[in-house]
């Protein structure tokens, strides 16, 4: 059924995967895109706070929001151009762990290392997913939107949407630009990587010698789920923070100082470290205040072991911040957007 759907006062603990009790003055669940101008025009919406939600497994609530929530339920896959690549048109609300297998199913190579990422097409490009050494951007060949600032459609091209380590424009205009389609090139066939840490040896484990993008996914799949907790389970955001990525002369110090600390160096001569082993140094992997903790599995991963509240979490975040800056000299960025009064 296309439109949309109303909701006032509506709960969002259901829509965020750190399980947090928040409400939205107004929420509006879209199953067609070329209703958004129309809605956005209302009176009771226009001069609100707007607010994008896909799945809600990057964000914060550290209070209700008191503007409208747009969800984003669209669906469409369409493939535009096939031969050796393929362009394809994929909906904001489709969930992208089911576009990535439909991709490899069709027998399209490139998103393999993506697999599992939970969330919607529509917010890969905000933060330019990654994992296994891929990021999302390589495959974008533009980007679908509703800019409501000059209210009109707009395509951004690939330079357009200035992608970085988990960054993009959209985080540089936030509230701007709403996401309803993203344009991917996928090719039949380029090099696996399979050359970030546990692939290659994940791989042996399954006994595969000459390995095809389905081995690669399903190898990934199975280091992803021995290390980082399922939402299903116990509310959480996947990395909480951001690997900072420091100055080389800083990620020589903290090396030497810290031999087991893992650093990626980056192609304009700066070091990403690992934020996962700073936090574990400092003391914080497996700690709890109540209901909001830091996972036994994963330092990076903030939790919500029941009922923690959105303020709580947020004050935990603070607390390793702080304690990773005293110890290391190193300051972590949250990667989740934080929404709410005390943000
Ligand atoms: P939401 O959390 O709903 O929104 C995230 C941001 O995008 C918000 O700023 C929101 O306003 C904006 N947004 C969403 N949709 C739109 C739209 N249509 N238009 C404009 N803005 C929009 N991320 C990685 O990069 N790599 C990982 O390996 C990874 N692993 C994870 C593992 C777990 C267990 C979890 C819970 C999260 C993980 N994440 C990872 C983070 C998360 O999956 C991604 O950031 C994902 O893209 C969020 O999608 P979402 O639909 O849930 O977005
Ligand atoms: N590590 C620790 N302690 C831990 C966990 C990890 O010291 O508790 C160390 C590991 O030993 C390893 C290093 O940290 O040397 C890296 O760990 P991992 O491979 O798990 O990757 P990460 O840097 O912690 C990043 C992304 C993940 C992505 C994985 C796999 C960020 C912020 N996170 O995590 O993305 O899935 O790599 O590529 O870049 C997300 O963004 O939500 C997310 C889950």
């Amino acid at each position: 059924m296309g439109g949309y759907t109303l909701i006032e006062n509506a709960p969002l603990a259901n829509r965020n995967t750190l399980r947090v009790a928040a409400r939205a003055k107004l929420l509006a669940e879209f199953r067609d895109a070329s209703r958004l101008p129309e809605l956005l025009d209302f009176p009771a919406i226009r001069n609100s706070r707007l607010l994008v939600l896909g799945e809600g497994s990057n964000v914060l609530f550290t209070g209700d929001f008191d503007g409208t929530v747009l969800v984003m339920a669209t669906r469409g896959v369409q493939v535009e151009s096939d031969g050796d690549s393929a362009r394809i048109a994929v909906a904001a609300g489709e969930r992208w762990d089911d576009f990535v297998r439909w991709t490899l199913g069709q027998g399209y190579a490139g998103l393999e290392n993506l697999i599992l990422i939970p969330g919607t097409v529509g917010a890969a490009p905000i933060q330019n997913i990654g994992a296994y050494g891929c990021e999302v951007a390589e495959f974008i060949e533009s980007v679908e939107a509703w800019d409501t600032r000059e209210h009109c459609v707009v395509t951004l091209d690939h330079a357009a949407c200035a992608f970085a380590y988990r960054d993009s424009l959209f985080k540089h205009e936030p509230g701007r630009y709403i996401v309803t389609a993203v344009r991917f090139v996928l090719p039949r066939s380029r090099p696996l990587r399979t050359d970030y840490a546990g692939i290659n040896e994940q791989l042996a484990r399954m006994g595969v010698d000459k390995p095809a993008p389905f081995h690669v996914a399903e190898a990934v799949v199975h280091l992803r789920m021995s290390k980082l907790p399922d939402p299903a389970v116990i509310g959480n955001a996947g990395s909480f923070f951001k690997n900072p990525i420091v100055d080389a002369a800083l990620a020589e110090q903290l090396k030497r100082d810290h031999p087991g600390l893992a650093v990626w160096p980056q192609a304009d001569g700066r070091c990403k470290v690992s934020a996962a082993w700073l936090i574990e140094a400092a003391g914080f992997k497996g700690m709890r205040e109540g209901d909001a903790g830091i996972s036994q599995r994963h330092a990076l991963v903030l939790v919500n072991h029941g009922k923690a509240s959105g303020p709580e979490l947020w004050a935990l975040a603070q607390r390793v911040i702080a304690g990773v800056q005293e110890k290391f000299g190193v300051r972590l960025e949250p990667e989740p957007l934080v929404i709410g009064a005390s943000a």
